[in-house]
């Protein structure tokens, strides 16, 4: 059984790359879309938060608003992913239920899973060990706004409850030159070294590595699919549930791309954990299941890629 959607819906988040998405797969079905800018709302400020919800009187909100970054940002800045992370759900959360919304989707993330959980990734690993040092902060805070909409959901019976997404893809995604995850930076190396004629690309570590990429028009769907369930999961993996290694990767974003050159690996370089891919079944009983495969995934992303380049809003930090 599944019910209509909130009227006014609330998406926290809307400038980024899920909160964008998101809001694209919820026009157009007669629902009132509410969004601000981060200079209209601070969500780390309380009473922006509670003056927003009083104003605009969202019945449902989807929370895809985060302080997001690399392994470096996140080492250099732990306090500020620690603390605003945590601030922004808990008032926004917190906001939700004095303000009466009928239902709250959090997004959460794979990240937030133990270091060395088992592979595949169940939704029921969550705490069951240490987290990865490099982002600890960032996924106690995560931890922290899944945990209280689960208490809420607990203590006052309403409908608060949590996605976890594997790495995400797609248009509006980050291309920084340091701070990008591995598939945008693939993209752009690829496609300066055609441009540039350079022979070779080399790429870190050995290449074996395995990795899941959710193209985020998948996970707005997603999204949309979950979030009118009668009865969702208090937390529930979103992913394709398949992998593929990172020299693969390479190769296809190569051809995608149209790059000639050779591809070298620098096994000096560190790559992470060997294996990262979630557990989909609990997603797939439901009902859903991805519709974007990686091959035409990476040549939308391409395209993508190269409009945000010419019109200048391609996103780099
Ligand atoms: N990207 C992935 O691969 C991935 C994978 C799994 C889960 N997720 C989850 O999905 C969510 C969104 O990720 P994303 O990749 O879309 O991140 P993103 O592109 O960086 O978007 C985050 C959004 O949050 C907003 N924001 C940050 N601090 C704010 C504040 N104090 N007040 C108001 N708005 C604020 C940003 O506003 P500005 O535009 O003003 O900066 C931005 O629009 C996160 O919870 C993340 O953990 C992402």
């Amino acid at each position: 059984m599944r019910k209509k959607n909130p009227d006014r819906l609330f998406v926290a988040g809307h400038r980024g790359m899920a909160g964008a998405a998101i809001l694209r797969r919820f026009q157009g079905e007669g629902i009132e879309l509410l969004h601000a800018d981060r200079q209209q709302l601070d969500l780390c400020d309380p009473r922006q938060v509670d003056q927003y919800f009083a104003e605009h009187r969202p019945t449902g909100v989807i929370f895809a608003a985060a302080k997001v970054g690399g392994i470096f940002a996140n080492e250099q800045f732990p306090v500020e992913f620690l603390s605003e992370n945590v601030l922004m759900a808990t008032h926004v959360i917190n906001a939700a239920f004095r303000y009466s919304v009928r239902r709250l989707l959090f997004l959460g993330s794979t990240c937030i899973y133990p270091r060395d959980c088992e592979q595949p990734i169940q939704e029921t690993s969550l705490l069951s060990g240490p987290l990865e040092e490099t982002n600890e902060a960032y996924a106690l805070a995560k931890i922290v706004g899944l945990k209280l909409c689960q208490a809420y959901r607990k203590q006052h019976g309403v409908q608060f409850h949590s996605v976890m997404p594997t790495n995400l893809y797609g248009p509006g995604d980050n291309y920084h030159q340091e701070n990008s995850h591995v598939l945008p930076a693939l993209i752009r190396r690829f496609h300066e070294a055609k441009v540039a004629g350079a022979a070779s690309v080399t790429i870190w570590g050995t290449g074996k590595a395995r990795r899941e990429f959710l193209h985020v028009e998948d996970l707005a769907d997603a999204v949309h699919f979950v979030f009118q369930l009668d009865n969702p999961p208090d937390w529930v993996n979103v992913g394709t549930g398949s992998d593929l290694s990172v020299l693969n990767l390479a190769q296809r974003i190569a051809e995608v791309v149209g790059y000639q050159g050779e591809i070298q690996i620098d096994p000096s370089r560190p790559e992470g954990t060997p294996v990262k891919c979630t557990e989909m079944s609990l997603l797939h009983q439901l009902g859903w299941k991805h519709k974007i495969e990686i091959e035409d995934g990476l040549r939308m992303t391409y395209e993508s890629f190269l409009r945000e380049r010419q019109s200048g809003s391609l996103r780099e930090y």
